[in-house]
C-alpha cells in the first residue's frame, strides 16, 4: 500500500505503520509505501492522509509513455465497471523532487484527454478532488515518487483531513485546524448548540463556532481577538481552564480544548474530569507534543484503559492537514 502524510513527519507515520504490523520498504518527503498487509481490516490511523490500497507499479520515461500505461491500467480494471457518479481522480506525487509535481501535471491531463476519446461518459464524472470526509472509495489514483515510477490504484481511503479556506476575520491560524476537525468528526456546532472552548484565544476556534450560530463560553487569561473580540455569540471568561467547570446540571454540546500544555498533564486534570462527568456530548481536542515521544503519545490515547477508551465513542485521532507538532481528537462521550 501507499500511505500519504504531512512532508516533515514520514517517520512517524512509518512508526505508526511498523506498531499496527505494517511492513514499511520504501519511504520519502510525504510516503511510505509498504509490502504485504496485516489481516483484518485497515485500522483508524493518526498520520496518513491518503491510503493507496492494493497499488500496481507503473514505470516510463515520457509523459506520453506513463499516461498510456496508467490510461491501460484503468481501462482494463474498469471494464465492468459501472459509473453511477462522480468518483474521484486523484494524481499526486512525492514532496521532495523539483519539478516534479509540473511533470506529474502533464501526466494527469494527458490520462483525462485519453479517457475522454475511450470512455467519454465516465471520463465526465471524474472528479479532481477528495472526498469531504472519512471515505473509502473507488475512483482512479497515481502516486509518483519521482520522475518515472508510480504506483496506480483503483480504490483509496481518506482520512479526512484536507486544506481549509482561511477567514479574513480569524484571529488566528488555528481555525484551520477547528474547521478541518468538524470533517474528520463529521459534524460542526449547530445553531444555539452551547460550546466550551478551554484555552480558547485568541478565539479562532470560538470565532469559528460562532459562524455557526454556536453559544460559545471561552476560557483563556489571554484577549480575544479578530472576529473573537465583542462578538455577542462568545462569552469570555478570564479564568483558568483546569479549574473551569459547568453550572450543576450543564453538558455543553462541544467541548473545546487547545492548551499549549504538557500533554498529561491535560488528559489528566482536564480531559478525564470532563469525560468521565460527561460535562459535554463531543470533543474536539488538540494535545501538542511538546517533549513527549508522538508515537507513546498516540498508543497511550488508544489504549482500551485510556480516557478516551473508558469514556468515548467514535473517536478518530488525526494528524491534521494544518497541525504541526500536534494531533487532534475528536468524538462523542458514551452516553
Ligand atoms: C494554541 S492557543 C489556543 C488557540 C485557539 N484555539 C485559537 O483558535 O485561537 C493556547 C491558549 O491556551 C491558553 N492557556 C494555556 N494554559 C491555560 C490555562 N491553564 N487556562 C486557560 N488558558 C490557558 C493560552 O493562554 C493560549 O491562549
Amino acid at each position: 500500500m501507499i500511505f500519504t502524510c504531512q512532508p516533515g513527519f514520514v517517520d512517524l507515520l512509518a512508526g505508526e505503520l511498523s506498531a499496527r504490523g505494517f511492513a514499511p520498504a520504501e519511504q520519502g518527503a510525504g510516503w511510505v509505501r509498504t509490502e504485504g498487509r496485516p489481516g483484518g481490516d485497515l485500522p483508524d490511523l493518526c498520520f496518513p492522509q491518503m491510503v493507496l490500497l492494493d497499488p500496481v507499479e507503473i514505470t516510463g520515461d515520457s509523459v506520453n509513455g506513463l499516461a498510456a500505461k496508467i490510461t491501460e491500467q484503468f481501462l482494463t480494471t474498469a471494464k465492468t465497471e459501472r459509473f453511477e457518479g462522480e468518483w474521484p481522480f486523484i494524481f499526486e506525487e512525492a514532496a521532495e523532487l523539483d519539478g516534479l509535481g509540473r511533470r506529474v501535471k502533464g501526466v494527469e491531463k494527458m490520462v483525462q484527454e485519453n479517457l475522454k476519446k475511450r470512455m467519454s461518459r465516465v471520463a465526465k464524472l471524474a472528479v479532481a478532488d477528495k472526498p469531504r470526509g472519512v471515505a473509502r472509495l473507488r475512483g482512479l489514483y497515481v502516486f509518483f515518487v519521482d520522475f518515472k515510477r508510480a504506483y496506480v490504484s483503483r480504490e483509496a481511503f481518506f482520512g479526512g483531513q484536507r486544506r481549509m479556506a482561511d477567514d479574513e476575520q480569524a484571529p488566528s491560524r488555528s481555525y484551520l485546524k477547528i474547521e478541518e476537525a468538524y470533517i474528520v468528526l463529521g459534524r460542526e456546532p449547530g445553531f444555539e448548540e452551547t460550546v466550551v472552548d478551554l484555552g480558547a484565544a485568541p478565539g479562532g476556534w470560538s470565532y469559528s463556532a460562532s459562524k455557526r450560530g454556536a453559544k460559545i463560553v471561552a476560557v483563556d487569561n489571554g484577549p480575544l481577538k479578530g472576529g473573537a473580540y465583542n462578538n455577542y455569540k462568545i462569552e469570555h471568561r478570564m479564568e483558568d481552564a483546569f479549574a473551569f467547570r459547568p453550572a450543576a446540571g450543564e453538558v455543553f454540546d462541544w467541548m473545546f480544548c487547545d492548551l499549549v500544555e504538557e500533554p498529561h498533564h491535560v488528559m489528566t486534570n482536564l480531559i478525564t474530569p470532563w469525560l468521565e462527568g460527561k460535562w459535554c456530548r463531543r470533543f474536539v481536542i488538540n494535545l501538542k507534543f511538546g517533549r513527549v515521544d508522538p508515537l507513546a503519545l498516540l498508543r497511550e490515547s488508544q489504549a482500551a484503559d485510556s480516557v478516551f477508551g473508558r469514556c468515548a465513542v467514535n473517536l478518530r485521532i488525526r494528524h491534521l492537514y494544518h497541525d504541526r507538532e500536534e494531533f487532534t481528537l475528536v468524538g462523542e462521550v458514551r452516553a
